[in-house]
C-alpha cells in the first residue's frame, strides 16, 4: 500500500518562490525522493504552491514533515491523505510546466480556492485515464 498527500501552501516573501529557492527544492527532491521511492508533482502559481507525495506511508510521512517545516512556505493545508495501490505522479518531483493549463483543467481561476473535493476529482481522472 502506498500513502498520497495532496497540500496547497502559500510561498513567503511576495511574488512567489525565487528561482534559487525552486531550484533548490527540485534538487533535494530528486535527490531524496528517488532515495525515499517517491514521486511527486508540484504546482506553482503566483504565491501558491500544490504539491502531490506518493510513496511508501513512512517515507511519505518523512519528506511531509520536511517539507511542512521548511520556512519556504507556511499556511500548509493538507487536502488528500490516502492509501492507494496506484500513483498517479511518475516522477521524483516534476514541476507542472504549465500551471495554467493545470487551472483550466480543474475549472479553477487561482489555486487558492483548491478543495479537497477538486483535488479527489482531479486523481481520480488521472486514475481512470
Ligand atoms: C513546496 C516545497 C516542496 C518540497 N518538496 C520536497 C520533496 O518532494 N522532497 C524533498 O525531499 N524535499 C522537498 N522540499 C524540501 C524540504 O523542505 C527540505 O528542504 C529538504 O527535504 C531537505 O533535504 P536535504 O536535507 O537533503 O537538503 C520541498 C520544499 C518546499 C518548500
Amino acid at each position: 500500500m502506498l500513502r498520497r498527500v495532496v497540500y496547497t501552501s502559500r510561498s513567503i516573501g511576495g511574488a512567489g518562490l525565487s528561482t534559487v529557492s525552486l531550484a533548490h527544492i527540485l534538487g533535494a527532491g530528486e535527490r531524496n525522493n528517488r532515495r525515499d521511492q517517491i514521486t511527486s508533482g508540484l504546482v506553482v502559481h503566483g504565491d501558491r504552491i500544490l504539491q502531490a507525495l506518493e510513496g511508501p506511508a513512512n517515507e511519505v510521512g518523512r519528506t511531509l514533515a520536511r517539507v511542512q517545516a521548511d520556512p519556504r512556505h507556511t499556511d500548509v493545508e493538507i487536502l488528500v491523505d490516502t492509501t492507494t495501490t496506484r500513483r498517479v505522479t511518475g516522477e521524483a518531483i516534476a514541476l507542472c510546466d504549465d500551471p495554467e493549463a493545470f487551472l483550466r483543467a480543474v475549472s479553477l481561476p487561482c489555486l487558492s480556492l483548491m478543495t479537497a473535493e477538486v483535488a479527489e476529482a482531479f486523481v481520480e481522472r488521472r486514475l481512470a485515464a
